[in-house]
């Protein structure tokens, strides 16, 4: 099964992927990264593994229908299986998204549909949590339909969210869970224990 995997900044979910292929405990190939972000770190880290990158965005293809077939494209040619948006900040084009349905999956750093939807993402989550007085957040991997954060539910886990946590200390320990999580997750689906 090969993978590409879309990224907007860091990389830090991609990465936790790449390093668990590498160590051979995940069963997937890379297969091309792609980001709308050309300074993104993923990148960097893309190089770094030797995996194929492309930045793709409103710069290099100001129609978006032609960003939405360049996109496929360069999925297709490299032979992409399964599309993983790991903090990848734009929405896919309906050519992309009818191409690869239900082979699309993205990670979001809250228990959707809780703090979900569009806005929603990065810091702003966590935000939000701590706004409402909320006593557990959590991670959710589910499958992309289009609308933001709302396609199928594949798997959640909790994070407690603590009395003393500041967007900064809430936000690192989801992500600490939201490398392992999506890691097992991946192993799962690539089991076919977890189907798409
Ligand atoms: C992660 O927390 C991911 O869940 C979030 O962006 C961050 C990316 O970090 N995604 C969303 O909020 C999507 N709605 P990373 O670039 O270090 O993996």
């Amino acid at each position: 099964m090969k993978i590409a995997i879309l990224a907007s900044h860091g990389g830090s979910n991609m990465q936790a992927v790449l390093d668990a292929i590498a160590c051979g405990r995940l069963g997937m190939e890379p297969s091309i990264i792609i980001s709308n972000n050309r300074k993104a770190y993923a990148l960097e880290r893309a190089a770094a593994a030797g995996i194929p990158h492309r930045v793709l965005n409103g710069t290099t293809h100001p129609e978006p229908a032609d960003l939405d077939q360049a996109i496929l494209a360069a999925l297709r040619e490299s032979g992409t299986d399964i599309v993983l948006l790991a903090g990848y900040m734009k929405k896919l084009g309906p050519a992309t998204l009818s191409h690869f349905d239900g082979r699309i999956v993205n990670i979001h750093p809250s228990l959707l549909p809780k703090f979900g939807g569009q806005g929603m993402y990065g810091s702003r989550v966590h935000e939000a949590v701590l706004a409402s007085s909320e006593t557990e957040t959590g991670v959710t991997i589910h499958l992309v339909d289009g609308a933001y954060d709302e396609g199928r539910i594949l798997a959640q886990t909790p994070v407690p969210v603590l009395p003393e946590d500041t967007v900064e200390t809430l936000a690192a320990r989801v992500l600490e869970r939201e490398h392992r999580f999506l890691v097992e997750t991946l192993v799962r689906v690539s089991k076919g224990e977890i189907p798409l």
